[in-house]
């Protein structure tokens, strides 16, 4: 098969690879899936660059945990009936050499769920990470309904749908941040009410204004090193800050507005959902593709061959929505 790979960590164009690789073959409890997109996240990129570790997990890693494809083989133990279904994909590069930036990956049978027809598998390739984050940070700790939300970076591929699920699960008042016009257009469409350009305005005193003095029930935050530490202004009493990124490794919280007003601070990382906070958020999913009304940001499709752009692409956060990886 065509795959990509890489065998040392590095920047992309020195060391991603495109060639042929062994097919894979499914084992016990294992489907086969013939993979036609491939989704790039920031996450990708970064176990690529080395950015976690230096140190290769494998001795050669195709990227990508995002897929999308038809299930063509099953293993022992999964039902025959699966051949021939349209998927979504998970985790398949967590912990595991082989991604989907190949023409085949095989992987648990549970990490390969049903994608309806009508859905697109570009579409498909942008849920394993992005949608199933944003459900995560939305629905998570009591949910938003009939809250005020604050998504920042509401242009960005997690930030797109945690807006639509924002919306979707009921929330009162949607805000979110962004960086330029056109960026607060692409949140306008996803749902947002109002959206604040956190680089001219002064995001707290907006946020006071569009939520009547009270500040916001909930921040679902990109950036948790550049932004955390005004976490407390933004937030109304019992507020809560439900971080999933940061751009950098630590941040600070004042401890005595978080106390005085009950705040609290949840972080997590899609990778390690547990599996009744999965089934939940694959229902929801479910339940928005089948009625067709989810929105899917794709910024950029490109073939396999041109991997090390895609990954450029995303390293540069030029990109507003998914990059997706196609294969023949
Ligand atoms: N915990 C998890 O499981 C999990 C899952 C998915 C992603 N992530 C992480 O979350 C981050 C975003 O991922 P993504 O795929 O959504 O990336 P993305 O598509 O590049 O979106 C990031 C968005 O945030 C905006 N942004 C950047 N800095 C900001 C700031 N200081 N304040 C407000 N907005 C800001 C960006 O636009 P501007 O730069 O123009 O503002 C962009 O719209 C990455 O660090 C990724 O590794 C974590």
């Amino acid at each position: 098969m065509q795959a990509a790979y890489y065998e040392a960590t590095g920047a992309a164009r020195e060391v991603l690879r495109v060639g042929e690789l062994a097919d894979p073959a499914p084992g016990p409890g294992e489907v086969r899936v013939r993979v036609h997109a491939s989704g790039v996240n920031p996450s990708d990129v970064k176990s690529r660059a080395g950015l976690r570790s230096r140190q290769m997990p494998f001795a050669r890693v195709t990227p990508h945990s995002d897929g999308a494809g038809v299930i063509d083989r099953v293993g022992a133990g999964v039902d025959a009936a699966r051949l021939g279904e349209r998927v979504w994909l998970w985790n398949a590069a967590w912990g595991r050499p082989g991604g989907t930036a190949a023409q085949y990956v095989a992987l648990p049978a549970r990490q390969a769920v049903r994608l309806p027809d009508a859905v697109s598998f570009e579409a498909g390739a942008c849920l394993g990470i992005p949608a199933l984050t944003a459900l995560r940070a939305v629905q998570g700790w009591g949910g938003v309904a009939g809250r005020t939300v604050l998504v920042q970076g509401g242009a960005g591929a997690v930030g797109h749908y945690a807006l639509q699920f924002a919306r979707r699960l009921g929330a009162a008042t949607l805000l979110a941040s962004v960086s330029s016009a056109d960026k607060a257009a692409v949140a306008r469409a996803a749902g947002a009410d109002e959206c604040i350009d956190y680089r001219r305005e002064d995001i707290v005193a907006r946020a006071r204004q569009l939520s009547g003095g009270r500040g916001v029930d909930r921040v679902i935050e990109v950036d948790a090193a550049a932004n955390g530490a005004r976490a407390a202004e933004l937030l109304a009493p019992q507020g809560e800050l439900v971080v999933y990124g940061s751009g950098a490794a630590n941040f600070s919280l004042p401890v005595f507005p978080m106390l005085a007003n009950n705040l609290s601070l949840h972080a997590f990382i899609v990778y390690h959902l547990p599996d009744a906070v999965r089934a939940a958020c694959e229902a929801m999913l479910a339940a928005a593709l089948a009625d067709g009304t989810l929105q899917h940001r794709i910024a950029a499709t490109l073939p396999l061959a041109r991997i090390a752009e895609a990954h450029e692409l995303v390293e540069s956060g030029a990109a507003v929505g998914n990059v997706v990886v196609t294969l023949e």
